[in-house]
């Protein structure tokens, strides 16, 4: 397995281009399987979700054409749907598989999709999603680790009055593909806003779809007969700038942050601003960061966007490590979203954890250890914490973070961070 050794102590320095969003690009893949005919989708990440997201496609039958993996545009033709089957082994590297549930049921009517199962964060159950498919008429039962679904009589899914009990991002995106081609109007209370819901919304809309409330709350998607072909650039990837926000800010350095979209960060911005961040807004896509000589604590709260995104939480708690004060860290969305927080420990910070609630205090001087990453994002706090302790700080398991970061060793090095990627084998 591939480790991170990284000798911190090195202030940031220059200029960094984002890739696209990892979490756009995967519904967006997905909704490929709406037509028959191409689509092309540019600004995708170079990270492993995607190439399983590609493999996945695929195997439904799906013509996915790349020039090389990995790959930043792709091509998809799901001209006909050969099996409508999410199967165990890729599931179980990807919980977003479950995207391709909505549109199966919308295209075929029919699906065997893998269960996703629980995450080191969380339980994540997809009951939502299966509530809201039944709803539109889906028969749905769950056997052998397989949800299997169908719509009755090989009719069509009928549009519905779904209110989500819980705000879901998949969720969302998974009913707004089904009811893409619904018969009838579908209105979703309570949907996820994030940005990537509103850029699925808007790739739909260009195939055809006839949506309405996109970045509000409530969806009404009226059901067309048909979605065609299309061509679409996803957004950026507004977790990974923020994860090179507080990189720039935790080593005092002074960080260009390009291609990336600052209204999508500002929660991010306003909160690191507490703690004494300074940023300029170039332009529309730059972002400048520069540290604080002292940074002060200030507490945080995780919410559904625009509040603060959980995937930010381990980043900033990196950072509030070396602020001075107390910071209070609440994760409302995931349950076991705190991983990270006992490795930050073992390198020196003083953190205690009381259920969803951390308390920081700080400034810590963190010495260099070996960490474990246990999953996407808390592999990126470990990433900032290593950025600045004393010595060699060596991250084990980092396929975690090939899921969702795009070349984060170059990308890092290329403004002044010590980190290398040594290869390993077994485990
Ligand atoms: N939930 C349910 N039932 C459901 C669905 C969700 O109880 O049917 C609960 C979850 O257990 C969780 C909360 O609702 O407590 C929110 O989960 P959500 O469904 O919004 O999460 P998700 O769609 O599975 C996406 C991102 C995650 C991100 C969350 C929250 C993708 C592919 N994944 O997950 O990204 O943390 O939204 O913003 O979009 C990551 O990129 O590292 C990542 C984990």
């Amino acid at each position: 397995m591939d480790k991170f050794v990284i000798k911190g102590g090195k202030a940031l320095h220059g200029s960094v281009a984002i890739s696209g969003a990892k979490n756009s690009a995967l519904p967006v893949m997905a909704a490929a399987l709406l037509t028959t005919e191409e689509v092309s989708v540019h600004n995708i990440p170079k990270v492993r979700d995607l190439i399983t997201m590609s493999k996945l496609l695929a195997f439904m039958g799906a013509k996915v054409s790349i020039a090389e993996l990995p790959a930043s545009d792709y091509v998809i033709e799901a001209s006909m749907v050969s099996d409508a089957v999410a199967p165990y082994e890729l599931v179980k590297t990807m919980r977003a598989s479950i995207l391709t549930l909505g549109p199966l049921m919308a295209r075929v009517g029919v699906a065997r999709v893998s269960l996703p199962g629980g995450c080191a964060i969380g339980a994540r159950p997809v009951d939502l999603h299966l509530a809201a498919l039944e709803k539109m008429g889906a028969e749905i039962t769950t056997s052998h680790g397989y949800i299997e679904a169908k719509v009755p009589n090989g009719g069509k899914l009928k549009g519905a009055h779904i209110v989500f009990e819980k705000i879901t991002v998949t969720g969302t995106e998974n009913i707004l593909m089904a009811a893409a081609l619904a018969k009838g109007e579908t209105i979703l209370e309570n949907s996820a806003r994030e940005p990537e819901v509103t850029d699925l919304v808007a790739m739909l809309r260009k195939m055809g779809a006839q949506i309405e409330g996109d970045g509000t709350a409530t969806l009404r998607i009226r059901g067309v007969e048909k979605l065609y072909g299309t061509e679409h650039t996803v957004i950026p990837d507004r977790i990974e700038a923020g994860t090179f926000l507080a990189a720039g800010a935790i080593t005092d350095g002074d960080l260009t942050v390009t291609n990336c979209a600052p209204e999508d960060l500002g929660a991010v911005i306003a909160k690191m601003q507490g703690t004494g961040v300074r940023f300029d807004e170039i332009d529309k896509t730059t972002l400048r960061v520069r540290g604080a000589k002292r940074l002060v604590g200030s507490d945080m709260t995780t919410e559904e966007y625009p509040g603060f995104a959980t995937d930010m939480q381990a980043q900033y708690m990196a950072l509030a490590t070396q602020a001075e004060g107390t910071s209070v860290i609440t994760e409302t969305i995931f349950e076991n979203r705190f991983l990270h927080a006992s490795e930050m420990v073992r390198m020196g910070a003083n953190i205690s954890i009381d259920g969803r609630r951390a308390v920081v205090r700080g400034p810590a001087q963190f010495s260099g250890t070996t960490v474990q990453a246990s999953d996407l994002r808390a592999s990126a706090g470990l990433v900032l914490a290593g950025l600045v302790a004393n010595g060699e700080t060596i991250i084990d398991r980092v396929y975690h973070i090939d899921r969702g970061y795009e070349g984060i060793v170059e990308k890092l090095r290329s403004v002044g961070a010590d980190i290398e990627r040594v290869h390993g084998s077994g485990s």
